[in-house]
């Protein structure tokens, strides 16, 4: 399966949502057909506590605060954002083998345990930036954007911090591992068919406008953005 077909998901989910409206007017019952909905009881973040220990530590680190670049950190993202992009690994409608092996052994109450463990972490650390400059730019285009060439602020969604907005669905891109963010984000501005799990269409807009080097000034800028 290849990106744009997490791209598209939106579409899909909208089309499911418009056909069943009747279903989603009873309280409580999932839309028939959505793979997205989760059916669980309060979340139980010890119980998360101990599922990441055995499952997800060895590749996201301890607590979430990953030490592999290529390994997006857990600890700090919003759990609207974890609780989407779960079952989306776990459906095989985001891309991933490795995660859509693990999220396949995931139940539903296990996804929320272990979100609103993740979510309650403190961020990981800043990861080493050796271009101050490049680092500078990136923090510019961050929090001003660019207005004379269309580039909206990053912070108008994720915020001034990058912490993202739970209630949005946004995520936060604070201390991101840096080769998972250049792949991330190359792909929102590149992938023909884009379609983001929550807004379809938001980073595609926010990233079109920016070169390759503007891409890499806000790599460098929020994988390195908490001091
Ligand atoms: C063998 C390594 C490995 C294990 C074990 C693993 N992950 Fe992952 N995880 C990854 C990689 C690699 C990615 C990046 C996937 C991509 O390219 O989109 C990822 C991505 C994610 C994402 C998406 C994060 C984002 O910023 O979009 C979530 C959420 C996640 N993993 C949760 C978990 C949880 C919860 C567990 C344990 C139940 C777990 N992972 C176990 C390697 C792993
Ligand atoms: C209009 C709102 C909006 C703007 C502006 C915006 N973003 Fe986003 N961003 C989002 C949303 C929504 C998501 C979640 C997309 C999804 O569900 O896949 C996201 C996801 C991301 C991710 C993926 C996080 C992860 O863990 O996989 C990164 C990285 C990111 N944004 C960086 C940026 C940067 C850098 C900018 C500025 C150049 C920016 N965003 C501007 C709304 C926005």
């Amino acid at each position: 399966m290849n990106r744009s077909v997490r791209r598209s998901l939106p579409l899909f989910l909208f089309v499911s949502v418009t056909a069943a409206p009747f279903v989603l007017a009873q309280a409580g019952t999932p839309p028939a057909g959505n793979p997205l909905a989760l059916k669980a009881g309060p979340p139980n973040a010890a119980r998360g506590a101990k599922l990441a220990a055995a499952s997800c530590q060895g590749c996201h680190g301890p607590g979430g605060r990953s030490t592999q670049s290529g390994v997006p950190g857990l600890a700090g993202q919003v759990p609207s954002y974890l609780k989407l992009q779960l079952p989306a690994f776990r459906a095989k409608l985001r891309p991933s083998p490795v995660m859509q092996q693990v999220a396949g052994k995931l139940s539903d109450q296990d996804i929320v345990d272990l979100s609103a463990y993740y979510s309650a972490q403190k961020v990981g650390a800043a990861w080493p930036v050796t271009n101050a400059a490049l680092r500078a730019k990136g923090e510019k285009l961050f929090n001003s954007g660019d207005a004379a060439r269309n580039i909206i602020a990053c912070a108008v969604c994720h915020g001034g911090n990058g912490r993202g907005l739970d209630a949005h669905g946004i995520a936060s891109v604070t201390n991101l591992a840096p080769k998972y963010a250049g792949t991330v984000l190359y792909e929102f501005r590149d992938t023909p068919s884009f379609g983001g799990l929550t807004h379809p269409e938001a980073m595609r807009i926010a990233l079109k406008p920016m070169t390759n080097a503007d891409m890499n000034a806000v790599i460098a800028y929020i994988s390195s953005m908490q001091k």
